[in-house]
């Protein structure tokens, strides 16, 4: 048999032998080689057991028998019998489904079979005797580390960088076998840090300036500069939180009392730059104006027992301050996850004035949560006290230094929406692995260790060679695969795009969402930001969400949606129309000095000379509102003008 034959030979009899033996292999089944090195359970077979088999054999679930929690489990079999014999895979059943070789055997039942080299990796695995550390369940999923862990940095002195994040990035791409890349030009980085800090693009003069200045430290300074425009930087920032603490001026729960703004606070807290635990610490203890967070929505009708406003809350405060997901644990066991239907009622009776029943799939237990943190190791609530006072007991143990997850989840939250791809995604499931654990470990611990200082750690970031590296693109397909080697692009967000046209035309109109009174500054006069303003069909089909849900990501694609509104409707096309109505009147005497403002303002660089022979000529001599229009709606459609690359 051809088993025989392949042990007792050399290899390059075996290979001789090979096309003689064709009936034999017809009858036995020829399964993909076992891999001819030493395998580490965790590294090569961990992975595969849990993406590919534990839904099925494991955390209660045993389908066939077969149960693939511990080793001991593995090696008693299924409901036929044994399936692993140590030390041989050939004879092993296991190798047998996983190859697939019979249709209606193979394992997984459904979808994408292993690869071949997978299946070699788990015949390695049994012909080296089933190797198994101990302590390691695949009854449990996995879990990152709570506590903070220190960070040696490596002096790296191949690179001309004091930031600790590009040193460690020197180590990354070393394991990698990337060679560093060279840092964008000054345009490409102040386009980039001007969008990405205060959410404006440099507006000509400024640039200018930054371009003709030829000291070394000019990219830090200019960060240092941006970050300090404290109204700038929180009209900006706003955003992200409002999506995040699902805050909007309109939408489900405003008419009758049952949701409150937060805006005052929010704007008033970024703008002083409030560390970043007693930020959290307002919001889940409540001061005057951070109220609306934790009273969540109350909605109309006949509602689940998962979604009564103290269950919001845990839910919310387990995604957005620790990446923690206790919404498919609100109904039931989490499936996805170690978190139970108790942990979720534990946390949620901290915001409930009576003892909370807890409901499985709607229907009460008559059992009761006792009230605790999700990690106990950090502390424990009061139960007897009134809420108020155990709100505040939450919000201290969440914040606590010791608590590493929370500082990691916002870090990471920072860094995904600068560089366009988290160290973690998605960056609500803070237990997948990180592309580098140490650029994330110390951010960090950066960051408590000043304070919960944020702008400190966008500064971080803003000023490393990481981010100033070129762009990259990402299908955002599998992101356990991916591997950092710079920015990936972004689309600018509906705010930033409705800012940027405002300002090249110096026009901001707008229909107020917020009460809020800010004189803005950008020239001394009254200016609305976009993100001031109440949803419309624009900003929607723009990517703006509905917030009453948690928005931690928008997406980064185009859409059918926005193709239509951007060509189609009224708003941009009104926006344009006025723009250009003020532009021709601001910039009326010269159509090639005009020219030069949009392409420097709106791109960032002077227009080529076959672009300004092209729109001359379609301008004429003199400037008319309309085709000054035309050639807004040119840059507005550019890619160019879309992206922060
Ligand atoms: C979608 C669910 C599902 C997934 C995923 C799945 N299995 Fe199974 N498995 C089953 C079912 C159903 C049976 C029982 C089949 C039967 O009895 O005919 C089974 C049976 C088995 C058996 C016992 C076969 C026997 O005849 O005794 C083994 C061994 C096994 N699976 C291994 C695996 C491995 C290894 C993986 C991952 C590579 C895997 N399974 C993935 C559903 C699954
Ligand atoms: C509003 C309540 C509710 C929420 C929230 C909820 N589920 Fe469920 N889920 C149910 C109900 C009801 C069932 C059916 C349970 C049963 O038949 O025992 C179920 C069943 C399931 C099952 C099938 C279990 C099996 O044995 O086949 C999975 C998997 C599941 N849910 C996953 C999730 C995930 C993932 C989330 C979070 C995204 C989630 N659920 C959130 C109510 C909920």
């Amino acid at each position: 048999m051809m088993n025989r034959i392949r042990k007792s030979l050399p290899g390059l009899l075996v290979a001789m032998t090979l096309p003689f033996s064709a009936p034999a292999a017809a009858e036995e089944p020829q399964y993909p080689p076992s891999a001819k090195r030493a395998v580490s359970f965790e590294e090569d077979i961990e992975p595969i057991f849990r993406e590919n088999c534990t839904k099925c054999h494991a955390r209660g679930k045993a389908e066939g028998g077969f149960r693939i929690d511990v080793r001991d489990l593995v090696l008693i079999g299924s409901d036929s019998g044994i399936v692993v014999e140590t030390g041989n895979s050939e004879k092993s059943y296991l190798t047998h489904v996983i190859s697939g070789v019979d249709p209606s055997t193979k394992m997984p039942p459904q979808g994408e079979p292993l690869s071949d080299e997978q299946v070699g990796l788990i015949r390695a695995w049994i012909d080296q005797g089933l190797p198994w550390p101990t302590g390691i369940t695949l009854g449990r999923f996995k879990e990152a580390e709570v506590k903070p862990r220190e960070v040696i940095v490596p002096a790296a002195k191949a690179i001309h960088s004091d930031n600790p994040i590009d040193h460690l990035l020197v180590s990354y791409f070393q394991k990698n076998e990337i060679d560093f890349p060279d840092i964008v030009d000054d345009r490409r980085f102040a386009r980039r840090a001007y969008l990405d800090s205060i959410g404006l693009l440099p507006p000509p003069d400024e640039l200018k300036t930054f371009l003709e200045d030829d000291s070394s430290d000019k990219r830090t300074r200019l960060v240092e500069d941006l970050l300090s425009r404290d109204q700038a930087y929180a009209e900006h920032w706003i955003t992200f939180w409002n999506d995040i603490l699902r805050n909007d001026f309109t939408g489900t729960g405003y008419i009758d009392g049952g949701r409150k703004q937060i805006t005052h606070w929010l704007y008033e807290s970024l703008r002083k730059n409030k560390p970043y635990n007693q930020f959290v610490c307002e919001l889940v203890d409540p001061v005057t104006g951070s109220e609306g967070f934790i009273k969540g929505i109350i909605w109309r009708g006949v509602t689940n027992s998962s979604q009564t406003p103290a269950m919001q809350a845990a839910q919310n405060i387990g995604q957005v301050f620790m990446g923690i997901n206790l919404k498919c644990a609100s109904c039931h066991d989490s499936f996805i996850s170690n978190w139970t239907l108790e942990d979720s009622y534990a946390l949620a009776g901290v915001f409930s004035d009576e003892a909370l029943e807890i409901h499985r799939c709607d229907t009460g237990t008559g059992e009761h949560a006792p009230i605790k943190f999700l990690y106990e190791e950090l502390g424990t609530i009061d139960a007897t006290l009134p809420k108020a006072e155990r709100e505040e007991e939450l919000a201290h143990i969440l914040t606590d230094e010791q608590n590493g997850r929370f500082a990691r989840t916002i870090v990471n939250r920072l860094w995904a929406r600068l560089l366009g791809h988290g160290l973690i995604e998605p960056n609500d499931e803070m237990d997948r692995e990180p592309w580098d654990q140490d650029i994330l470990d110390w951010l960090a611990q950066d960051l408590v260790d000043h304070d919960y200082d944020l702008r400190r750690t966008l500064k971080n970031i803003l000023s490393s060679k990481a981010y100033q590296l070129p762009s990259t693109s990402w299908d955002g397909q599998n992101d356990e695969e991916f591997i950092f080697q710079g920015p990936v692009v972004k689309r600018m967000t509906a705010e930033q795009f409705r800012d940027a046209l405002c300002a090249l035309t110096d026009y901001w109109p707008g229909d107020l969402g917020t009460d809020l009174k800010i004189a803005n500054v950008i020239d001394g006069e009254t200016k609305t930001r976009s993100w001031m303003l109440k949803r419309d069909p624009f900003t929607v089909a723009m990517g703006r969400p509905n917030r009453d849900q948690i928005n931690s990501q928008r997406s980064p694609y185009a859409t059918t949606l926005q193709a239509l509104e951007l060509t189609n409707g009224s708003t941009l096309a009104d926006l344009l129309k006025q723009g250009a109505g003020r532009l021709v009147s601001d910039h009326g005497e010269s159509p090639e000095e005009l020219i030069h403002y949009l392409f420097f303002y709106g791109l960032g660089r002077e227009p080529e000379q076959e672009e300004v022979t092209l729109i001359s000529e379609m301008m004429g001599e003199s400037l008319s509102s309309e085709s000054v229009e035309d050639i807004l709606w040119g840059i507005a459609m550019l890619p160019e003008f879309q992206l922060i690359y």
